[in-house]
């Protein structure tokens, strides 16, 4: 069975964007093929965390990838830092991915714009990226669209690599869903709906109650030509409502525009096809989350099994490259 592989970061809340440019594709997925999902922490410390939030943040959202579906007795979920071969290959990586196209990563160019102080790690995240999804020998790797070019990296990684030294990894490739790949900020319709827009209003969060989520799509920034069109360059913030509605309600968002005439009842239908969506979510993860211990126990189970597949794979990597055998690990 084909293996798919993917990730999300722990640093602040699971937003509307996660769930329908990726997590809802997992969820689909977990039934049709060998999946693996994995909470990435290391990737968070790239910009700095509270340790003590940080920590947090990793259990509560593995409860929300549970509450949206995933079932960890069909699929892996796990923590990243419990598997210590993700820090290792990554180190192979970088050393097998050039400055230049480091230096090319679009995620890196903007989140190191306006930052104070940019890690080492954030530079070279894109090959811990790579790590990741090389470890598990995967197969397809479905995301949104703002990952397409760290996975073609991951790819040219492990192209190079097998050329370097003999074929050790499965060259994986992305699978960006059409729909809700690229969901946009509600007050800022030509930005991605991200983490990093803290509590402002374009941003739904998994969690928001309805009157939340109502106010905010009734609030959402449309423009004045006052028709309903999916036009992403002259309407925007309208085509986001329609790609929302779409990808909430499974129907193509260009086959929608012909329903509405005006922008009140769009933002009606959108904001009670969103609430739909999210308020089993809400009612699971408060279940989950009354329970930790039940969380953490099944995290301690699928960080074995993840070590098994990653040891694998690593082993191939060291002799690949040519380390000497006597690790005290048992290499
Ligand atoms: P992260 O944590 O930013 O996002 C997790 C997933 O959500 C998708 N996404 C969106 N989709 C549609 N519209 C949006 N506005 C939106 N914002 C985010 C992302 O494309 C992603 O699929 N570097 C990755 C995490 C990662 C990873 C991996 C992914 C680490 N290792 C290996 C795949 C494979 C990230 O920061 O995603």
């Amino acid at each position: 069975m084909p293996r798919v592989f993917s990730g999300i970061q722990p640093s602040g809340d699971v937003h509307l964007g996660n769930l329908l440019g990726a997590l809802r594709h997992w969820v689909a997925g977990q039934w049709e093929w060998d999946a693996v999902h994995c909470v990435v922490d290391l990737h968070a410390v790239t910009v700095p965390q509270d340790p003590a939030e940080l920590r947090a943040s990793t259990l509560r959202l593995t409860q929300l990838l549970m509450a949206v579906g995933l079932d960890p007795e069909v699929c892996l979920i796990f923590v990243q830092s419990h598997v210590r071969e993700h820090t290792e290959l990554a180190w192979l990586l970088q050393c097998t991915v050039s400055f230049g196209d480091l230096r090319r990563m679009n995620q890196f160019k903007e989140k190191s714009a306006d930052a104070d102080f940019v890690s080492a790690g954030l530079f070279t995240y894109p090959a811990l990226q790579a790590a990741d999804v090389l470890l598990y020998d995967t197969d397809i790797v479905p995301v949104g669209d703002d990952q397409r070019q760290h996975i073609e990296l991951t790819r040219d990684a492990a192209i190079r690599f097998n050329s370097r030294y003999g074929d050790t990894f499965v060259v994986p490739r992305h699978r960006i869903a059409e729909a809700g790949a690229r969901v946009m900020d509600l007050q800022n319709p030509t930005s991605k709906m991200s983490k990093s827009a803290g509590e402002a209003p374009g941003t739904i969060w998994l969690l928001d109650d309805p009157p939340a989520i109502e106010r905010k799509i009734r609030r959402a920034v449309t423009d004045s030509l006052g028709q309903v069109r999916y036009d992403t360059v002259n309407q925007p913030g309208v085509s986001n409502l329609l790609d929302i509605l779409g990808a909430a309600t499974g129907r193509p968002a260009a086959d929608l525009e012909e329903e509405y005439d005006s922008y009140g009842t769009l933002k009606g239908d959108c904001a009670d096809a969103v609430v739909a969506l999210l308020e089993p979510i809400r009612r699971r993860f408060a279940e989950l989350e009354a329970d930790p211990g039940h969380t953490q126990g099944l995290l301690r189970q699928s960080a074995e099994r993840a070590t098994e597949i990653a040891s694998r794979t690593m082993g191939r990597a060291r002799e690949a490259v040519g380390f000497l055998p006597g690790g005290n690990w048992g290499w």
